[in-house]
């Protein structure tokens, strides 16, 4: 098991690169098995998340050939269309390739993804989306068993924004027959990515970021280079650590136009701003202000900075109240940071922190990803040393993370135990 030590209380002060994000990564990843061919992706961070998914690619017939800064995916040998159970419980989403097999070969056979423990995680959507577009599947002793002769494109209209039933129904009827129009769809950047990748290989998809795609079902995909926007949530998490100790950063390969709501927030709280096409700098006051948040589907304030925008207001002026309406059980990192010294009660899907002076380190344990990071914004801060175990989960979604702490001036080591 791996865990931070890290020794808090030092100004956050300095430049990084963002990374590639994660979130587009994966369903692009996917999207790799729709052109039978060749695909070289760059920025694609190198994370225990995106591994897995070329691990799944292999274990399908894909070849991955990593080079210095870009990844060269062949999968004009695919010929599995069973998704390993043991890939599969390992992350939630690996379910998006479902969608890729089904629209390239008709076929997929997958078992109910696992993932962080923030919810549930059903894939009711997918499958209804799938169904629209005459799919037809069965499910025994935990294997879903999809396959149909062809897809026809179909209105599919989805009760709830879902990010990945969204990615997964424009995956599966890009080669559809006639068009596809999805309606109440996820408006997130990582979705914009996945239209303009999928458009270079010869989709035809638009309004991706608007609640309607229409997707209209080609016949082939061609081999195509992209490269991968920047991760938003690591923007975003780099941006809360330099505020909650008057730090100051510059991120550079960051675009603020895919993190205004969080910008909006921290500059609530007193954090002085400035961006530009490629950049953000942020300049934290002496005392933050405390704020209101309330989680939403795009463009509202994202359920992924939900933690970590918690841990900085634990030593805000005032209280602050947090509402989580996307996941159900997003708050398991409170009881950690209480540990510290901060002062939270839940009650249901709100969060009340009352500001205290300053944490104070302490061992702890990260229970998700972003949980995981919001005791790292924590540490950094408190007074004294912090042991934060279990860092597997937060390694999962951030490339390079203690090399670009200790850029920013962070006294951290990681350690095996
Ligand atoms: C994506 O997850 C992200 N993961 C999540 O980021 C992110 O928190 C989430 O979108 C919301 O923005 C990736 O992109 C790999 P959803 P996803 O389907 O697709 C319910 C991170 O930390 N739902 O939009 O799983 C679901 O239970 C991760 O990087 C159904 O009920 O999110 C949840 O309550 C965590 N039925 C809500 O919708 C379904 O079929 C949002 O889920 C699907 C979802």
């Amino acid at each position: 098991m791996l865990e931070y030590i890290i020794k808090g209380g030092k100004k956050v002060e300095g430049c990084i690169q963002v990374s590639g994000s994660k979130n587009a990564s994966l369903p692009i990843i996917a999207a790799t098995i729709l052109n039978q061919g060749i695909t070289t992706l760059y920025n694609v961070p190198n994370i225990h998340d995106t591994q897995m998914m070329f691990e799944i690619l292999k274990k399908l017939g894909g070849k991955i050939n990593k080079k210095a800064n870009k990844i060269i995916i062949d999968t004009s040998k695919i010929t599995e269309y069973v998704i390993p159970e043991e890939l599969m419980s390992q992350m939630r989403s690996s379910v998006i390739i479902a969608g890729a097999l089904l629209g390239k070969y008709k076929r997929a056979t997958f078992s109910y993804p696992g993932g962080c423990d923030i919810g549930p995680r059903p894939i009711d959507l997918h499958l209804k989306a799938f169904e629209k577009l005459g799919i037809n599947i069965s499910k025994n002793y935990g294997k879903i068993e999809c396959f149909c002769d062809k897809i026809i494109g179909e209105k599919i209209d989805f009760e709830f924004p879902s990010v990945g039933a969204t990615e997964n129904a424009i995956l599966a009827s890009c080669l559809a027959e006639g068009t596809t129009v999805i309606t109440n769809a996820a408006r997130e950047p990582e979705i914009i990515d996945l239209q303009n990748f999928l458009n270079k290989m010869g989709a035809k998809i638009q309004g991706a970021g608007s609640s309607k795609i229409e997707i209209e079902g080609v016949k082939k995909l061609k081999d195509v280079n992209y490269n991968i926007m920047p991760d938003r949530i690591e923007a975003g998490t780099f941006l809360c650590m330099a505020a909650m100790n008057s730090g100051n950063i510059i991120l550079e390969n960051a675009n603020p136009e895919h993190i205004i709501s969080v910008i909006d927030k921290l500059e609530e709280t007193g954090c002085k701003i400035k961006t530009s096409k490629n950049q953000i700098e942020l300049q934290g006051p002496k005392k933050l202000k405390a704020v209101d948040i309330k989680t939403m589907p795009y463009p509202g304030f994202p359920t992924d900075m939900q933690s970590i925008f918690a841990a900085m207001l634990t030593t805000a002026k005032g209280s602050s109240i947090i509402v989580e309406n996307i996941f159900e059980n997003r708050y398991k990192y409170t009881q950690e940071l209480i540990r510290m010294g901060a002062k939270i009660t839940v009650e249901g899907k709100s969060a009340i922190i009352k500001g205290v002076r300053r944490l104070y380190g302490a061992k702890v344990k990260a229970t998700d990803l972003r949980g995981g990071a919001a005791l790292i914004v924590a540490g950094i801060s408190a007074k004294g040393t912090t042991t934060v175990e279990n860092i597997e989960y937060v390694l999962r979604g951030y490339e390079k993370l203690d090399e670009k702490l200790k850029t920013l001036g962070i006294d951290i080591k990681m350690q095996k135990i």
